[in-house]
């Protein structure tokens, strides 16, 4: 695990998307996969720049998104799939029928968790995987439990994250109470990972994530066993490491 503590959220944004344009470079269809949340907004602002400055083609690449909310459309403007089209896929080379993000809106959330996961492996695995990471330690929507979940599942959302994300609808009533997201197993078989953070609000779970012990009741904290993790965070959310 190497963590890397930048003075900007900007800064963060340009050495995670010079991570990714390694990686294309490397090996033009890369399996990528993206996270949503304000977090890696400067990293797909950057992203979109190598792009226009030609440094990144993405025409061969495919793409798998962490999570989705049950019950949201992906035309509903807090869907996770609005969000990357807005924000990265409408202003890249990427084809549309390349990027993957779990239906939420199927009305049977357990298929198409389960086609996803097999999506991923038909992929070949996701070679280079962002995560932000919730106040409570969550990465994607993998919540605090008993277990670390392996493929991609079900789940009821944290009083936490519904307060945390709350702020993008009118009202916590409307945050959907469940999400699709992809498991601890799924993610942690990327061959590479990046996790961002800024703010104080997540300095305790970067903390037990890199120096805690490994618990599913903070799941960011499985990532100390992976071999190829990079942490990108800003100085306020390293300040307890
Ligand atoms: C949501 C997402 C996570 C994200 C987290 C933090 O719950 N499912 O993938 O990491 O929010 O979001 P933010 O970056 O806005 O703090």
């Amino acid at each position: 695990m190497v963590v890397k503590v930048y003075k900007t959220a900007e800064e963060i944004g340009k050495a995670a998307a010079a991570m990714y344009a390694a990686q294309v470079i490397k090996k033009p269809d890369s399996v990528l996969g993206f996270a949503t949340g304000s977090t890696p907004i400067p990293t797909y602002k950057s992203i979109i720049e190598l792009y226009n400055e030609g440094v990144i083609d993405f025409s061969q690449v495919t793409t798998f998104n962490l999570d989705e909310y049950s019950g949201l459309d992906g035309t509903h403007d807090q869907s996770y799939r609005y969000f990357m089209m807005q924000n990265l896929f409408n202003h890249i080379n990427v084809r549309k029928d390349a990027i993957n993000i779990i239906n939420g809106n199927s009305g049977d959330d357990e298929k198409a968790c389960k086609e996803y996961e097999e999506r991923i492996n038909k992929a070949g695995g996701i070679d280079l995987q962002i995560l932000g990471i919730g106040n409570n330690g969550h990465i994607a929507f993998n919540e605090p439990a008993d277990y670390f979940p392996n493929e991609t599942h079900t789940v009821k959302l944290t009083e936490s994250t519904i307060e945390a994300n709350k702020r993008f609808f009118n009202s916590a009533d409307e945050v959907p109470k469940y999400a699709l997201t992809m498991g601890i197993g799924s993610i942690m078989r990327a061959r590479s990972i990046i996790l961002i953070a800024t703010g104080s609000a997540k300095a305790q779970a970067i903390y037990d994530s890199v120096k805690g012990n490994i618990t599913p009741n903070c799941p960011a904290s499985v990532l100390q066993l992976h071999n190829d993790v990079t942490f990108l965070v800003d100085e306020a959310a390293a300040a307890k490491l």
